[in-house]
């Protein structure tokens, strides 16, 4: 069976990108173990919907169960055509660096083009249900600084990025969830720490 993956690559930085390097060892390691595809999704290079006032009126407008305008309709189209990349994966990878201690704000609004009732998650009176309950997903986070115990920036008030796209998973439904994490990679011990991710990402799709 094929697996395909669609790697939400959230890092501006090309080859140069740690969290793109440690992906890549991940999508080679995993296509040495079973036919892989691969669909790459790059927040920074897509021409993605505005989530604007003419979006709102269109998303409000379907929540209120009014007719959409053609120009509405043709927006909302747009939307499900990016969100079903992420229904036809059987894996989201998503690789993305620490920016002031979040996301970068592309991948924020690739997530709030896409995260809409009936595209990605129903409502009802039992409350929030995510659509993507199938789905693995895997987390490559690069950070500059360390974030253990002890240090300036402890995981716990500074991890944010990490604990924002875990509660993001959890809210699509999707529940296997495995992470990599490369810290302090701006400092003397950036290779090593690059080198031990991308052992991790290895080793993780050895046993995928
Ligand atoms: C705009 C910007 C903001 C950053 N903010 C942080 C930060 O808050 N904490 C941190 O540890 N590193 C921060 N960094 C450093 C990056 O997280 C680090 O260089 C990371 O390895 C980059 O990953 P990449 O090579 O995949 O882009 C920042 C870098 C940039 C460019």
């Amino acid at each position: 069976m094929v697996e395909h993956v669609l790697h939400i690559a959230a890092s501006p930085r090309g080859e140069r990108s740690v969290s793109a390097q440690i992906a890549s060892a991940f999508l080679s390691a995993l296509a040495e173990r079973k036919a892989v595809e691969i669909d790459r999704l790059d927040p920074w290079d897509c021409d993605l919907p505005e989530v604007d006032g003419d979006l709102l009126a269109a998303k409000y407008a379907g929540l209120a169960g009014e007719p959409l305008t053609p120009g509405q309709a043709a927006a909302w189209d747009r939307i499900r055509k990016l969100a079903d990349r992420f229904h036809r994966a059987d894996t989201l990878l998503f690789s993305l660096p620490l920016w002031n201690f979040s996301i970068p704000y592309k991948l924020k609004h690739l997530i709030d083009a896409i995260s809409h009732k009936d595209i990605l998650f129903t409502f009802d009176e039992r409350g929030l249900s995510g659509m993507l309950g199938r789905h693995r997903a895997v987390a490559i986070y690069a950070r500059g600084l360390g974030y253990g115990p002890g240090s300036q920036t402890p995981e716990a008030e500074f991890g944010l990025e990490k604990r924002y796209l875990e509660t993001w998973f959890r809210f699509v439904g999707i529940e296997t969830v495995d992470s990599i994490v490369a810290e302090q990679t701006m400092g003397a011990s950036g290779a090593e720490s690059l080198a031990q991710a991308t052992a991790q990402a290895v080793e993780l799709a050895r046993r995928y």
